[in-house]
């Protein structure tokens, strides 16, 4: 169930993003951007940042589960991979939240191999407590605390992506 108020609101997210935009617009002044978001839950925070930004982009996906190993390293299973061509061009990497950063973090370091002229990543939601990978983010919308959230793109078994704003999530008791 979803609790009280939201966490964020429409309007607090539509601001952060339009932000958002104009500084990878600035930082990417006269280049082209391939964006690379990571499905299923970036889907409409990509399609929001992605009308604010003001320079070429090209747009490609990823679907990609992580799995917690004895380590912290864990591994990643790639379902559906880019089909860009990165090598020597600009990259910028979106989700909608990092938590521990395992996911992140590898899908970066997958990246990385190809060859990219640069790679950046961005995120909505970083919630910085719970990070057991220490990744660059070079980009992100807020900081939130340690709560499980839906809406905006983000699910609790596949439901709640559709909430416009950002709510808490907690198991009905
Ligand atoms: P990480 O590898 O632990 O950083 O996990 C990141 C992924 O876990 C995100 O891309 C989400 O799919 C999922 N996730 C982590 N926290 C939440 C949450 O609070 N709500 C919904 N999904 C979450
Ligand atoms: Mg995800």
């Amino acid at each position: 169930m979803i609790t009280g108020k939201p966490l964020l609101t429409v309007e607090q997210i539509q601001s952060k993003v339009s932000s958002l935009a104009d500084s990878i617009s600035k930082d990417y002044d006269g280049k082209e951007i391939v964006i690379i978001g990571l499905l299923k839950g970036c889907f409409i925070f990509m399609a929001d940042l992605v009308r604010q930004i003001r320079v070429p982009v090209v747009i490609d996906f990823m679907i990609a589960s992580s799995y917690m190993q004895t380590t912290t390293s864990g591994e990643v299973k790639i379902h559906c991979d880019i089909r860009e061509d990165i090598e020597n061009r600009h990259v910028l990497l979106v989700d909608d939240i990092i938590d521990t950063g395992i996911s992140l973090n590898l899908i970066r370091e997958r990246l990385l191999m190809k060859n990219p002229a640069s790679l950046k990543t961005c995120v909505l939601l970083d919630k910085k407590e719970r990070r057991i990978v220490d990744v660059p983010v070079d980009y992100v919308g807020f900081e939130i605390p340690n709560e499980f959230v839906v809406g905006y793109g983000l699910d609790y078994e596949n439901n709640y992506r559709n909430l416009p704003y950002i709510a808490i999530f907690k198991r009905a008791i």
